[in-house]
This record gives structure tokens, sequence and C-alpha cells, in this order.
């Protein structure tokens, strides 16, 4: 640490430990040299995961527009009008495009007011009033139909709210367009197509979407959820993920030429996030690849994140069916990689390059960076990922490999992986992965100190705090917050980090937490959201030395005791408190509450206990010295009513900044340990109402041994040091 040459800035601690609050000195030597940042340091990490592209972030409005939906007619329904009769099948029968296997005939016996199919989308079609929408359909008649084709958008009671017509439908397929104008709002609106007459319509490809996209591109991206990815601010855009790169199995794996040039041809798949209930809304979910590669790289260049795409490596995924790529079979796949590098950046002359250019960019993407498979490890990875590397360093010496340490840190595959890394196989970056508790964020802060500085590079390239309940929180935020302070201050080591995944839409969820939450018409943002867009804004050169000092971290459980509970009544007595033979604390219910501290509750005295009547969340009373630390609480309490157990407080500074052993907790069906950014895991329990029980806290330096009548409930090291 170099002498404090230009800033000294000192702040009040808040009283989150024993003491009064001391002053803390952060000193920074505003003139010294630190690890320079990476412009790519922030970014985001897109996956189809949670309807992120498909009913996400890609603008189709309808669901299963080209009936390759495993289950066919998903999200379309049969719609008869009047007196009309008719029949829907799926055909496939010289389709559109070999890729693109299966269409819908319409059958028409009689046209009364209209026979075809309606769509709902993705839970309902949201319309504005006023804003145009555009319609597109590929459709043939094969018997020679005369007739028009009716296409409506209704409200959920049958409202037209737009209405057009498409007239002279050819023998061959052929696209027809439509520009619709919404009439109303609606939230839940749905697309008919019918036909009015006798006759046979085969219809496929059949798309609405809202005239209104990011930079009004057809096949258009959300313009507000494209917003809110750009306010990120981020450094680079890691795509198309996830598990979705390995697949269930090879033939479900993401192999980025399916999902370029003409939508009408690209090769979809199901999606491997699929909820296996193919009654839930998302049961049975699927890719149409509307939002492909040329999408991706288009939407980097828009909010000027670097493209970081990631190729399948010749496995599937290693939690599902395993499948492996022979050795001698890798080519193609190695070859995906070569082709993909000349798509986003060959010239126009090559094949790629010109694929490119016709989609409509012949300029390259400037791609950089390019990750080879998502979580892989173990042997089949090590015997791979050489492969790829020799071929893609000696055609692209100037793309930055990413290789991976597996689906999470400190652990075998981790292990393995790094020791690899360690013993000449070759790698740029290494990507790891980790969801955990907000207290292992807090914890490892300091994780990159010591990882070896001639080593690879990391990339920090999923992470989120998960709590129990895995909900989105400020505290799991903070903690992620913490963490990412770790990351900058080891920017020579970490040059990449990105939270994971980064959308759910309200309904239709596979994985929480998740960054950013949306519906029809809403974009909600978390606080994880406001930590990424707080780095990715403020994204510092380098950093400068600084240090901390005159507030102590204790390595032990510190703090006062005290009595609670949570929508529930309780009493409690014979409360002591003891550290080796001595006594620290004996409660005297005849001194009424001398030596307590009443926060919250209706407290008394009753028969000799302290008795608590009231449904507060919680009720609590303190005792003791915040210095305390190695101790013994023990106590008596019977539940009297409500809906929970007790509140046992130790290692405690004030009712914010507090342990608390939570018996009889959830609904009074499990015990748990917890505080601020930490809950341990549940254990099963509940508290009968009218019995006394035992209960002993043993608090020894960084450990705590919980006891419920004599039994071991939980013994838990603390994982981060306290702030005292
Ligand atoms: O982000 C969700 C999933 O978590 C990703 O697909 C995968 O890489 C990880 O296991």
């Amino acid at each position: 640490m170099k002498t404090l040459s230009a800033l000294a800035i000192s702040l009040l601690l808040p009283a989150t430990g024993l003491h009064a609050a001391e002053p803390l000195v952060w000193t920074i030597d505003t003139a010294g040299s630190g690890p320079v940042v990476s412009p790519v340091m922030h970014g985001i990490f897109f996956e189809d995961i949670n309807y992120a592209a498909d009913g996400g972030l890609y603008s189709e409005l309808v669901e299963n527009r080209s009936f390759e939906h495993k289950n066919g007619m998903h999200a379309w329904t049969e719609t008869k009008r009047g007196q009309a009769t008719g029949t829907t099948s799926l055909e496939a029968d010289q389709p559109i495009h070999a890729n693109n296997p299966r269409y819908l005939r319409m059958n028409v016996m009689v046209g009364g007011e209209g026979y075809g199919v309606s769509n709902l989308g993705y839970g309902g079609i949201p319309l504005t009033t006023g804003e145009e929408y555009r319609f597109v359909l590929h459709a043939r008649t094969l018997e020679g139909y005369a007739g028009s084709l009716k296409v409506r958008l209704e409200s959920p009671d049958g409202a037209v709210l737009a209405e057009g017509k498409i007239e002279g439908i050819k023998a061959n397929w052929q696209r027809y367009k439509l520009a619709l104008t919404s009439s109303a709002d609606s939230a839940s609106a749905r697309l008919v197509v019918m036909v009015e007459a006798p006759g046979q319509v085969d219809i496929d490809m059949v798309s609405l979407f809202p005239k209104k996209t990011w930079k009004g591109r057809e096949n258009g991206l959300r313009a507000d959820l494209v917003q809110a990815l750009a306010d990120l601010k981020p450094g680079f855009m890691r795509f198309p993920g996830g598990c979705i790169v390995e697949g269930n199995d090879l033939p479900n794996a993401y192999r980025w030429k399916d999902t370029v040039g003409d939508v009408s041809i690209r090769k979809q798949n199901w999606n491997r996030w699929t909820n296996e209930d193919v009654n839930k809304p998302d049961g049975q979910y699927h890719q149409t690849y509307g939002l492909g590669f040329y999408e991706f790289f288009q939407l980097c260049e828009d909010i000027g994140a670097s493209p970081v795409p990631v190729i399948n490596c010749g496995m599937s995924c290693q939690f599902q069916a395993k499948q492996i790529v022979p050795l001698d079979q890798l080519d193609p796949w190695v070859q995906d990689a070569l082709d993909l590098i000349e798509f986003a950046n060959g010239a126009v002359t090559t094949k790629w390059g010109k694929l490119r250019a016709d989609m409509g960019h012949p300029e390259p993407f400037h791609m950089t960076h390019l990750g080879v498979g998502n979580e892989q490890w173990g042997e089949g990875y090590f015997e791979r990922y050489p492969v790829f590397y020799q071929a893609l360093k000696k055609a692209h010496p100037e793309i930055t490999l990413i290789t991976t340490a597996g689906p999470g840190v400190d652990d075998a595959n981790w292990r393995f992986a790094w020791e690899k890394f360690h013993s000449g196989t070759p790698a740029d970056i290494v990507d790891e992965h980790y969801y955990r508790p907000p207290a292992w964020f807090l914890d490892n802060a300091g994780r990159y100190d010591s990882y070896d500085r001639k080593g690879p590079k990391v990339f920090a390239g999923e992470f989120a705090a998960h709590r129990q309940d895995r909900k989105s929180t400020l505290d799991a935020a903070v903690s992620e917050a913490a963490f990412m302070t770790g990351l900058l201050a080891n920017a020579d080591v970490v040059t990449m980090s990105c939270y994971a995944p980064l959308f759910a839409r309200e309904g239709f969820v596979q994985w929480t937490p998740d960054l950013i939450w949306f519906d029809q018409k809403r974009v909600m943002t978390t606080p994880s959201y406001q930590v990424q867009a707080m780095f990715g804004n403020n994204r510092p050169d380098s950093i400068v030395p600084s240090e901390i000092k005159g507030n102590q971290f204790s390595e032990k459980y510190t703090g006062r005791i005290g009595l609670g509970t949570w929508s529930s009544k309780a009493e409690y007595k014979d409360v002591v408190v003891r550290q080796g033979e001595r006594v620290l604390f004996a409660s005297d219910p005849e001194t009424q509450f001398g030596g307590w501290e009443k926060k919250a509750g209706n407290w008394s005295i009753r028969e000799g206990s302290f008795a608590q009547d009231g449904d507060q969340q919680p009720a609590l009373i303190l005792a003791g010295d915040r210095t305390w630390t190695d101790y013994t609480l023990n106590l008596q309490a019977k539940k009297t009513g409500g809906k929970e157990g007790f509140l046992i407080l130790f290692s405690t500074a004030d009712e914010k900044n507090r342990c608390w052993w939570n018996i009889g907790g959830w609904g009074n069906t499990a015990h748990a340990v917890e505080y601020p950014g930490y809950e341990s895991p549940h254990i099963k329990g509940r508290v009968d109402t009218g019995r006394w029980y035992d209960i002993r806290v043993e608090v020894s330096g960084n450990e705590i041994r919980c006891f419920l009548d004599n039994q071991l409930i939980h013994q838990i090291k603390r994982p981060f040091r306290q702030k005292v």
C-alpha cells in the first residue's frame, strides 16, 4: 500500500456490530496505480430460458407460428363462426422448405361466417390503440380456392379490434402481408385466420409483429426490453447460453447455422428448458430461432456490447443425456466454430460473410471472443477442447477463447480443470459459474486475491445470489455488489463478468432469480439489475490502491441475546447466559424486565415467565452486551398460540443486525438460523402449543450449535467475518 497522497475519507460505521459506531478510515491512493479494468468487464448473458427469446425479447406475437412445436397445434384453436363446418389437419407434403416441414391444412365444407384457427400468443396478444401490426403468412391452395382469407385481431369478448383480407391465394406457397391497426388496447387479444367459403387452404409461418419494434425492424426485438439491456451499458453479450448450447442430447444442441437466413427456412428445435408438464403454459417449450445469430450480432452492435458467442464442443449436457461426439467425428463441430467467425467477421466474398451481407450487414460484426462449450467438465471435455483450441488458434489467433471450469467452483470438476490449465492445457480465459447463497458472495469478495497472476484470466460467466426462497431481494443484490467489488479489485485476473439468467416472463418461469422480469406490456427490473447497471455505467479504467482501517472484523459470533416470536404467542423462562463457569446474564421476572430492552410486541410477566401476546412480525426483546462471544444461552419456551414457534436471538447488535434461530418457522414447518445475508438449510420440524421446550444455543468462536430438547438441530460455522 502506497502512502496516502491525495484523499482520505472518514465514514461513521452504521451500528452493524457490537461497539458504538467507530470512525472508519478509507485511504485511497489516487496517485497510485493498480490493475487496468477490461472494457468488457461487465456484460450480460442471454439464454432462452423463462421465455427470454420466443415470447420475450423476440417481438413475434404468435406462438407456434409454423406448427413445428412438438405438440403440433400448441397455442392454436379451431374456430368456427356462424354455420361454418370444416376440418383442420397438420400436413407435411411439399412444405415451404425441408427445414420447416409442417403446415396447417384447412378444409372447409361450409364457409358460414368463417372457418379457421385462432392463436392467443404467449398468454394473450398485447395490443395498443392506434398502433400498427404487421401480419404475414405463407399460404397456398392446391384446389383453386377463389375466396379470401379473413384475418382479425379480437378482444377476449370477441370484439373486432382490427380486420383485413387476403385475396388471390395461389397454388404455390406465397408470402402475403397485411397492416392491421388496433382500435383499442388489449392485454389478451387473439389472432383469427378464417377461410370464408368452401375450399382448401394451407397456411404456414403465420406471424404478427408490432410495427414498433426496436429500431422499427421487421423480425425485430421488443423495444422496451432492448432498452433495459442498453441501460446496463453492457461491455459484452454472451449468447446463446447456457445449457441450451449443449442441448439435452446432441440433436437438441444449439447449432448456429440453424438460426440464420430467412426465418421460414430456419431449422427449429425444442427448448431444453421445457416444462415436462405439457398442460402448463410453458409445457413443451419451443425455439423458433427467429432471434438467431444474425439478430444477436445486430443487437450487440446496437447496444455497444462485444459479441461473445458460445459454441457446442461436441458434448450434450452432462447432467442429461451425456452424449458425446467421437473424436474422429468432431470436424463438423470444429468447422461450425470456424464458420461462425467467418459469418461474424469474414469478407463478403466468403461463403458465410456473403450470407451476413445478404441478410443486410455487409460490414463485419467485430467479434473478438468465442466460448468453447458451456459447463463442461472431465476427461471428455479436455480431449475435445484442445482440438478446438488448436484449429481456432491456427486459423484465428486474433480470437480470444473462453474455456470452462464446469458448472461450479471449488469442487472436484473445477479442481480437475484448473489442474489442467496449470499443467499445460492452454487457455486464454476460464469461465467460472456460481449460484450460491448471499453469504457466499460476501465471503468470496476476496476470492480472486489469491489467484495465480500468471495463469489464464477468469470470466465470472454466470452468477446470482440464491436465497433459500430464490427471491430477488436487496440483500441478495448487495451481496452480488460486494462480490463484484472483489472482481474489480482483481481486474488483473478477472476480465469479464455477468449475472444469470437475464430475463423471465411472468407466468412462464423455469428458473429464479432473474435479472429482468416482464409480461405482455411491462418491464420490471430487480435490485440485482440496479447493481449491474451501477457497475456497467461506472466502469473504472483502473483500480487505485486503497485500504480500510479503524474497523475490525470479528471471526467470532459476537453480540447480545434476545427472545421473540413471528405471528405467534409464547412464554419464556429460566433464561441464563454463561461464559464457561461465569454467569453473564440470568433473567429474573421478579425485576419485571430488568436487563431487557423491549423492541416490539406485547410483553408482560405471567406466572414467572416473559409472555408475548401480540402477533407482530417479529416481536422482540433483547438483553446483554454487544461484545459477548463464546457463551451458552439456556432457556425454556412454551408456545401459547399463533402460526409459528420461537425466535431465539444471539450474536445480535440490534433488531436489524441480528442472528436468530427460527424454531417452527415457515408456518411451523421448519427450523433454520437466519441473519442478514444468510439463511441456513431448513430442518423439518414444528412446535406444539402448550408444552415447554428446553432450548440451548452454544456460541463458540465462529461456530454455533443449536439444541432443542437436548437434540442437536444445527451446527453452523459462520461463513464470513462479522463486522463489529
Ligand atoms: O443460467 C441458467 C443455467 O445455469 C445455464 O443454462 C447454465 O449454464 C447453468 O447451469
